[in-house]
């Protein structure tokens, strides 16, 4: 099966039959191993080829991906449909597991915290080998994580930190913090607000929802960029919202960044004071933003920020609306998730070596001593982000494998 075709297939599964999983096997829901075809090996490791060229990173993957995982069942736990990054992080999951030998089912919450909690307990009571938990209440499934332990199911904890648990074998996300600086040196760099003398400039901030750390990580990360210039009273936060209760974007709906913004452009900026920029935590909260920018506000270019090249966003960056996202190359988040869980699965816990070992061809750091859940500190996998302007989506994206060109617009081939 084709990345396009297997695409396709999750577009219909997901809109047309309007299911809220995905069973990838034999049709029936009971998990089945499934021969995984060459094609669909090679469109994982396109996916996974980072930096390098899809052919360069073929052969090196089919490598470093040894079926350690024969007959094994994945029980996968994913937030919603609502961002699109989570559908391509679903298709690359499944690919990296089935190259490994193991079945994968997919299961996604409607942002809704039970309906997780339900569907993590179906699949421990389907008795998989693996859990793989995206949370969307990083702070609702200590209870839920007990029981997997219980059954003997190890956990691994994709890009979103679950809290007050010590039941996660492994935690692999991307470095937020830093796409948080990526995002606000971007701004800083843009409106030159190092070298100004005595300008000032209006940023506003719109944060992820806060059950999600990562947003803790993205806003401090943006805003200790800023904060010198904050103080010395050259960024003026107009809204007075600085910090990540009061820029909070529930369930990073667009909705409401759309309808925050309209409140903020009325009551800060009708008196036509300029908006210079917008941090945007990622990029459906910036989609609303610009929406808000689009009815409400006349007072010229407002540089917005974003997260996940997606590809309604990355057409706005063609076309000058949106000025940049942040890249996190799902292939390889799902090729170091596939990894660790084999060792898991395997009886094996994952340490420095598993890194050594895997010779990727992305940056991945092994990390034990940052992700402290309030329980214990989390064994991490971290991956390196790519900052994404007009200027290097062909050499970031295309070049890559992740995206083809269709006209003037990249979309996702994944
Ligand atoms: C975050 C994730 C982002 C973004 C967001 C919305 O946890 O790291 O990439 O997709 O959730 O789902």
């Amino acid at each position: 099966m084709t990345a396009l075709v297997l695409a396709g297939t999750i577009a219909c599964m997901l809109s047309a039959c309007g299911q809220s999983s995905i069973d990838y096997g034999g049709g029936d829901g009971d998990f089945e191993t499934e021969s995984v075809s060459s094609e669909s090996e090679s469109a994982a490791s396109s996916a996974e080829s980072g930096s390098e060229t899809a052919a360069d990173s073929d052969s090196e993957s089919a490598e470093s991906t040894p079926v350690t995982m024969e007959g094994k069942k994945v029980g996968i736990a994913l937030p919603s449909k609502e961002q699109t990054r989570w559908l391509k992080d679903a298709a690359a999951l499944t690919e990296r597991f089935q190259a490994k030998g193991a079945r994968a089912e997919i299961q996604f919450a409607d942002d809704n915290a039970d309906s997780q909690a339900a569907q993590i307990r179906s699949m421990i009571a389907a008795k998989v080998d693996l859990l793989v938990i995206t949370p969307v209440d990083s702070n609702a499934l200590t209870d839920v994580l007990a029981e997997a332990k219980a059954a003997g199911i190890p956990v691994i904890n994709y890009d979103r930190l679950i809290e007050k648990t010590g039941d996660i074998g492994c935690f692999v996300t991307f470095d937020n913090y830093q796409i948080g600086e990526m995002q606000a040196e971007y701004v800083i760099d843009q409106l030159g607000i190092d070298e100004s003398t005595g300008d000032k400039f209006h940023v506003e901030f719109f944060s992820g929802d806060e059950n999600d750390r990562n947003s803790y990580y993205l806003f401090r990360g943006a805003y200790d960029e800023f904060i010198d210039a904050i103080h010395a009273k050259t960024v003026i936060v107009s809204s007075g919202d600085t910090t990540l209760t009061a820029t909070d974007t529930t369930d990073w709906s667009q909705d409401a960044a759309e309808q925050r913004m309209k409140k903020i452009l009325k009551t800060y900026y009708a008196d036509s004071t300029k908006l210079d920029a917008v941090i945007c935590a990622d990029d459906q909260i910036a989609l609303g933003v610009m929406k808000a920018l689009d009815a409400d506000y006349n007072g010229g270019d407002v540089i917005v920020t974003g997260q996940d090249a997606d590809d309604a966003n990355l057409a706005k960056i063609v076309d000058g609306k949106q000025s940049m996202t942040v890249f996190k190359a799902f292939g390889n988040e799902a090729a170091a998730a596939a990894e660790a869980g084999s060792w898991l699965v395997n009886g094996k816990t994952p340490d420095e070596s598993l890194v050594e070992d895997a010779d990727w061809s992305f940056d991945c750091a092994y990390d034990d001593e940052t992700y402290n859940n309030g329980t214990v500190t989390v064994p991490s996998l971290i991956l390196t982000p790519v900052s994404v302007t007009a200027k290097n989506i062909q050499k970031e994206l295309v070049d890559t494998g992740y995206y083809t060109m269709e006209g003037d617009y990249p979309v996702s081939v994944n």
